[in-house]
């Protein structure tokens, strides 16, 4: 039996007003790129999360494949010619490179992609944040997959009582690790708790899960735009892919750690810190100080490689606490106006326009001699 591949693409291509939504007209000119060239796609769905615009498409060609990812860049380049039209602010912000050359990675976009066996009913949630970073996926993906209090399945299920395995990318370094829960979840838990710089890339199932170990269930798409750009031009605002039930995380289990709202990297000018909000779509829209960042779930059954849905599945009241408790924290958090932990320590601001400012004052700095600052050598006994 073939397999089937869900690729979710996105890009921001001109927020309306400001960094805050997408615009109509932009999502018709991706849409119809889409129907254009929909003879190689199975089935395809375009959603928005704030300024950001992801395609899911489903398709035969595997991940990576060059028409495919060739096929999302003509539909962005549609949708920014119409914003540029209308002026939107940033148009075409995500696509930095002048022209395709065979993979949307590196180009600016973001992908999550999953290729596997079509199972009888085959349920998958496609996330996708406005305002913060790949990293952002971390904490969740980590209950969803990790967690036995957040997903009883791990410890009542015979299919998911080995355990996951986690593929973690060193963003930084360029390099990958894979560990395995239960038994390498602190190792894991080193990593991953530095969303910055370690991300959940994909998760497999392992040996005695009665979906195929070799094909992933979660992926993530981790591309960091300023690695592209080689300065700060936005958030590199995430989306990812995760396959439930049936010896995978129920629907629910998938969705409970949003009940929590972690915080996160973004927010205004991708320089703060800020509470992960789950909300429906038609709340996507990022307001307040630029956010808070937030997140959608568009729920999708896959049938015969296509897409029925979405399914809005944080349009729920059982979400309202934690969009209240977000609230809070918002509050609390810019309470302190540019002062750290709000304001992103100094490393992660290395890209933003603050080493301008710092550069200013460069000249005025003066150098204190022992007598007025901390003595140079210090005259603590040395220890024996
Ligand atoms: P399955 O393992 O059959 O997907 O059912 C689990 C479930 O849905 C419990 O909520
Ligand atoms: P985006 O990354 O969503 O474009 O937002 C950029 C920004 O600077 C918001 O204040
Ligand atoms: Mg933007
Ligand atoms: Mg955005």
């Amino acid at each position: 039996m073939t397999t089937i591949t869900v690729s979710a693409i996105k890009a921001d291509v001109g927020g309306y007003v400001g960094h805050s939504d997408t615009h109509p007209r932009v999502r018709e000119a991706v849409e119809s790129s889409l129907t254009d060239h929909a003879d190689i796609l199975e089935g395809f769905h375009v959603t928005s999360a704030g300024d950001d615009l992801q395609l899911v498409l489903t398709h035969r060609q595997g991940i990576d494949d060059e028409r495919i990812h060739e096929l999302a860049w003509g539909a962005f380049e549609r949708g920014t010619a119409v914003a540029e039209d209308l002026g939107l602010y940033g148009a075409g912000q995500d696509l930095l490179s002048e022209a395709f050359s065979g993979n949307v990675r590196g180009l600016g976009p973001g992908a999550a992609e999953l290729e596997f066996t079509e199972r009888p009913s085959d349920p998958i949630v496609v996330f996708a944040m406005d305002k913060t970073e790949p990293g952002a996926f971390n904490l969740p993906m980590y209950k969803v997959f990790g967690d036995p209090f957040n997903t009883p399945g791990l410890v009542i299920d015979p299919s998911m009582n080995e355990g996951f395995s986690f593929e973690i990318w060193d963003i930084e370094e360029n390099r990958k690790v894979f560990l395995e829960t239960p038994e390498d979840a602190h190792e894991l838990l080193a990593l991953i708790g530095a969303p910055s710089r370690y991300v959940i890339k994909r998760v497999y199932p392992r040996e005695g899960n009665k979906n195929d170990p070799a094909e992933p269930v979660a992926s993530v798409s981790t591309e960091k735009l300023v690695d592209v750009a080689g300065e700060y031009v936005g958030k590199d605002d995430p989306v990812a892919v995760v396959r439930s039930q049936s010896g995978l995380p129920a629907i629910g289990e998938v969705l409970e750690p949003f009940t929590f709202p972690h915080m996160v990297s973004g927010w205004m000018r991708g320089s703060h810190v800020g509470p992960m909000m789950p909300v429906p779509m038609e709340y996507s829209q990022t307001s307040r100080f630029d956010g808070p960042p937030r997140c959608i779930a568009a729920g999708f059954q896959v049938t015969n490689g296509n897409l029925v849905g979405p399914n809005d599945l944080f349009d729920d009241v059982a979400f309202d606490r934690a969009r209240k408790q977000a609230n809070e924290q918002a509050d609390y958090l810019r309470e302190h106006g540019p002062f750290e932990p709000h304001r992103l320590p100094l490393e992660e601001l290395e890209y933003t326009t603050l080493p301008e400012i710092m550069d200013a004052l460069s000249e005025d700095w003066q150098r204190m001699d022992s007598s007025e600052g901390v003595p140079e050598e210090t005259t603590a006994k040395p220890v024996e």
